[in-house]
Formats: C-alpha cells, sequence, structure tokens
C-alpha cells in the first residue's frame, strides 16, 4: 500500500496507471493492473458504443477494483461512448483532446471521478475550472502527444499553480521514474510504453520486438504526423508519414472514411464537422484518422512495413517482457528501496 492523493481519490493501492491507449488498453490489461493495485484505463477511441459497454461489463467481471475509461471528445463517435460510460457508472473517466463541464457534472453525480490530459498551465487552469478532479500532465518524453517541456519541469510548474493532484505521465518506465515523479510533487504515474511491453499487453509481437531494439534516441517528434506535436518510433515509414503530412485530396479521402465509421452520410458529416468547427476541424478530424490508421496496422497486425508505432524516449530502459504483476511488484519493491537510500543519503 502506497498512500498519496490519488491513491485516496480513486481507492487504489498504487500509484501507477495504465493510460488509455487505442486496442493496447483493453479489458484484459486494465483489469491486469487494475488486479496487481494500480488504475488501468480503458481506451475507448477504436470502440463503438455497443463495444464500450460490453468492454466495461467485461472488465466488472474480470476485476472488483476500481478501473478508468478513456474518452477523446475530439474523435467521431466520442460523445456516444462517453454516454455509455456515464450510464455504466465508470468510476474514473480520462479526457483527451478537450473537455465538458456538463458531462464532467454528471460524472460526478454518480461519484465519478474527472482526470484531464493536459500538456500546458493555460489546459490546466481550464481543465480544473471545468471541474477536473485530476490532471494527466504529459512531459515531452512521453509517446504520442506530448508537451513542449520535459517533466522535470513541467510537473512541478503545474504543481505549484493547481490544486488538484497531478499524475505524471511520460518517461517513467521504472521505481526511479516512479520516486522522481513523486519528488517533484506529483501524486501518481501514468506508464504507456512500458505497460504496453508486458505478457498481457495484447501489441502485436513484432511491435513489441521494435521496441525492445529501439534506444532513447530512436524517436520522431513532429506535428505532421497526426497534426499536433506526437511522437513515434523512428523508422523509415514513419519519416515518410511526417514528410507527407496532409493535404486536401488525402483529407477528402479520410472525410469519407470518418463517414463510414460513424455510418453517416458524407456530405451530413461534412456540414456537421465545418458547421462545428470550420474547415480547421475537418483537416484536423482528416489528419487524425490517416494516422490512426498506421498505428492501428503496427500495433495490432504487426505490420513494420506500413505502420508507424506510438512510443516514448523511456523505450530506451525498457529491455524485458514482464507480466502485469510481476513489474508492478519490482516498480513498488525497488521504490521503497530508493526511498530507504534516499533518506540514508540525505541525512
Ligand atoms: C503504443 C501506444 C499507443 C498509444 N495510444 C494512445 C491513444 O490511443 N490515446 C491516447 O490518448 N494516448 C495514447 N498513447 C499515449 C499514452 O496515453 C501516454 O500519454 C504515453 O504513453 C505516456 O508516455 P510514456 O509512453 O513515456 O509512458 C499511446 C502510447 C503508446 C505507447
Amino acid at each position: 500500500m502506497m498512500k498519496t492523493r490519488i491513491t485516496e481519490l480513486f481507492g487504489i493501492q498504487y500509484p501507477i496507471i495504465l493510460p488509455g491507449m487505442s486496442w493496447i488498453s483493453v479489458p484484459e490489461l486494465v483489469a491486469a493492473v487494475s488486479n496487481a493495485g494500480g488504475l488501468g484505463v480503458l481506451a475507448t477511441g477504436p470502440l463503438s458504443a455497443a463495444e464500450t459497454r460490453t468492454s466495461i461489463r467485461r472488465i466488472r467481471e474480470l476485476t472488483g477494483k476500481p478501473f478508468g475509461a478513456g474518452v477523446t471528445i475530439l474523435m467521431p463517435g466520442a460523445r456516444d461512448n462517453a454516454e455509455v460510460v456515464i450510464a455504466e457508472k465508470v468510476p474514473v473517466v480520462v479526457f483527451s483532446l478537450g473537455k465538458d463541464r456538463k458531462l464532467f457534472n454528471r460524472i460526478h453525480d454518480y461519484g465519478g471521478k474527472v482526470v484531464c490530459t493536459v500538456t500546458t498551465i493555460k489546459h490546466a487552469q481550464a481543465a480544473v475550472e471545468a471541474g477536473a478532479d485530476a490532471l494527466s500532465v504529459v512531459g515531452y518524453e512521453a509517446a504520442g502527444h506530448g508537451s513542449p517541456v520535459s517533466s522535470l519541469v513541467l510537473i512541478p510548474s503545474i504543481v505549484d499553480e493547481m490544486k488538484v493532484p497531478v499524475i505524471a505521465t511520460g518517461g517513467i518506465g521504472d521505481a526511479r521514474g516512479l520516486v522522481a515523479a513523486l519528488s517533484l510533487g506529483a501524486s501518481a504515474v501514468s506508464m504507456g510504453t512500458r505497460l504496453s511491453i508486458t505478457k498481457e499487453s495484447p501489441v502485436h509481437d513484432n511491435s513489441k520486438r521494435l521496441t525492445l531494439e529501439h534506444g532513447m534516441e530512436d524517436t520522431l517528434y513532429s506535428n505532421r504526423f497526426d497534426g499536433l506535436w506526437c511522437r513515434v518510433l523512428k523508422t523509415p515509414q514513419a519519416a515518410k508519414a511526417i514528410r507527407r503530412g496532409m493535404s486536401l485530396p488525402r483529407a477528402f479521402f479520410a472525410s469519407v472514411k470518418i463517414a463510414r465509421k460513424l455510418k453517416m452520410p458524407w456530405l451530413k458529416v461534412m456540414i456537421g464537422s465545418l458547421l462545428q468547427g470550420g474547415p480547421g476541424l475537418l483537416m484536423k478530424l482528416a489528419h487524425f484518422v490517416i494516422a490512426v490508421e498506421a498505428i492501428e496496422k503496427i500495433t495490432l497486425n504487426g505490420d513494420t512495413k506500413n505502420g508507424v508505432q506510438l512510443t516514448g524516449q523511456v523505450q530506451g530502459i525498457i529491455h524485458d517482457i514482464p507480466t502485469v504483476s510481476e513489474l508492478m511488484e519490482r516498480i513498488i519493491r525497488e521504490a521503497r528501496e530508493i526511498s530507504g537510500l534516499m533518506v540514508r543519503t540525505l541525512t
């Protein structure tokens, strides 16, 4: 047992969280993390509303412990998934790329907790004003979307400004990272790359192997992959995707896919998006959809020729594929050893 503001808020044993990673944070991995004393968060991004409901119920079959669900507000279908998450009274809901005070209030009404994923102080303030109970603060090192600032500076800056507890996200892979994050003022850590390289993770073996083979310098960080600043594994395909960026013909192609995914007429999707956010939103969604396809190819299918893999700099200190419980036990044991050493060193 470790006691922090986050373990108290969520009712968990250890301040370790599995973020909602598309196709990876599935019920089996979510339950494995929650059963090991952390908090598993289901990724609802690629799921339909019906699949989200089935997944939540499957998690409840696999664990009696608290768990969460992620909602990426910007993505097509996300609001339908949010409705299911609320109807099912999921204990912790993690929002990224957007916030919605009304949804937050409805989660609070059934006793649920709201976490917002942020990368800047401005976003952190807006999230707290909208009612977030905690912030997942994503530093420069992270896989996927991160801050331009490294966690060593970003975490204490946001801790100093905000009253709600902070979850340090990005660059954490072992006990040293956990203890460092706690010393920076965070109340928990969220580990994406590390927990995706475990026995229970459904990431394809090819993709796990690539992560193990690459080092901390083997990533690319660009805003030309999916339109936001995003960290991916450095491969020829990733470099090509970044060079290509987004264009009007590709955006048109992607809009057809969005309409198919939403099972809506193409014209309705176009008009709806244009009314909601103008051409900018449409280009943003198109960029996202194309990137998501490239990520799915490698993560799920192991297609290393055409896929693009999200990965963090922390891959440089990941050398094995343990089970979730082996990893969590090791981190907790070593964190206690490090804290003993710190006490001896500092007194
Ligand atoms: C393979 C992989 C897939 C990911 N997919 C998503 C995703 O679908 N949605 C999301 O918000 N974050 C996603 N992330 C980012 C994580 O939520 C988290 O912010 C990041 O992994 C933290 O950095 P770390 O990898 O250094 O721990 C993904 C990360 C990885 C490694």
